[in-house]
């Protein structure tokens, strides 16, 4: 079996959030009814990986220590490494070299929202696979903001370039990648771009030249958003409270997944449910837990 951990890269400035994030961390800020790392968090959980670093900046990591604790009591297990300068996505790798080890590594950014039906499939998928990169292609109107794929005839990657001022594929990457372990290696070997940042698009090149890049679309029934911006996150905030009123479920409520998934059984749900207060996600909880008697 491939052993498999995890890193969400919750630190960089939150610059494009100002004057919102000055004094707090980006990725604590709330996405309607829960801080947004809840949902990079959740969807780790979902892949199946329990051992994950949470890498930031040394005067957000008390905070987020704070609301996450060393993970026990949803059944994973937490580390927090600080990412002392912004350097880029690829960073990550030198930040968790040692926490890495000689793992495979589902790496993923604090300020991603992804949310659809199979996505647990999806993501069962990409941990399966032993060697190579994983990564997941999603259809935007202006790709101009992110990581942009482009696919031959045969959804074989042939290019991929960061933030391109031009470009005919309109696949953007979302922030959630997995790795076989010579992702550490590679990013070793980087140069800071243009931009003055390692980019994780160029330890994907180096996957995609040795044939070793999958790309999978996420469809339409696949919804991904970023809090990256003042409208992205009220976005994000409109659509989690839509869909959670509409269907009476929650989006990324690790409590739930980590019971659902078997991380811890139904009396220590319940005493999780138990402990909580009278907000409306511990109503929700709590109605999940007398459900199953
Ligand atoms: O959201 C997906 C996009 O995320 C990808 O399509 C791009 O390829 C990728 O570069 C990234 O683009 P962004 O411009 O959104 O990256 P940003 O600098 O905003 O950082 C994304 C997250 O990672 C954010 O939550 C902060 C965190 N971060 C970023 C950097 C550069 C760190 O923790 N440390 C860093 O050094």
């Amino acid at each position: 079996m491939t052993n498999w951990k995890g890193i969400i890269l919750a630190g960089g400035t939150g610059s494009r959030l100002f004057p919102l994030t000055i004094a707090v961390n980006k990725h604590l800020l709330p996405v309607y009814d829960k801080p947004m790392i809840y949902y990079p968090l959740c969807t780790l959980m979902l892949s199946g990986i329990r051992d994950i670093a949470i890498v930031s900046t040394p005067d957000a990591i008390p905070a987020i220590e704070q609301l996450l604790g060393d993970g026990k009591r949803w059944g994973l297990s937490f580390e927090y490494l600080i990412q002392d300068q912004p350097r880029g996505i690829a960073d990550a790798f030198r930040v968790a070299e040692d926490f890495i080890g000689d793992a495979n590594t589902g790496l993923i950014l604090g300020d991603n929202i992804i949310h659809g039906s199979g996505l647990q499939d999806k993501l069962a998928g990409c941990l399966r696979r032993a060697t190579g990169a994983s990564i997941f292609g999603y259809e935007v109107s202006d790709p101009s903001a992110f990581g942009v794929v482009t696919l031959d005839g045969e959804g074989k990657a042939v290019s991929i370039v960061e933030k391109p001022k031009q470009s005919k594929s309109r696949l953007a990457v979302p922030g959630l990648y997995f790795f076989d372990a010579e992702a550490g290696r590679i990013a070793k070997g980087l140069k800071p771009s243009a931009r003055g940042e390692l980019e994780v698009t160029d330890v994907l090149g180096d996957y995609m030249r040795r044939n070793k890049l999958h790309v999978e679309r996420f469809g339409r029934g696949t919804a991904w958003l970023d809090g990256g911006t003042p409208e992205a996150l009220y976005e994000a905030t409109q659509f989690v409270k839509v869909v959670e009123d509409r269907s009476g479920l929650k989006i990324a409520c690790p409590e739930e997944i980590a019971w659902r998934l078997g991380y811890i059984d139904l009396s220590e749900f319940r005493e999780l449910a138990r402990k909580a207060s009278t907000t409306a996600y511990n109503s929700y909880l709590q109605a999940l837990a007398e459900s199953e008697s």
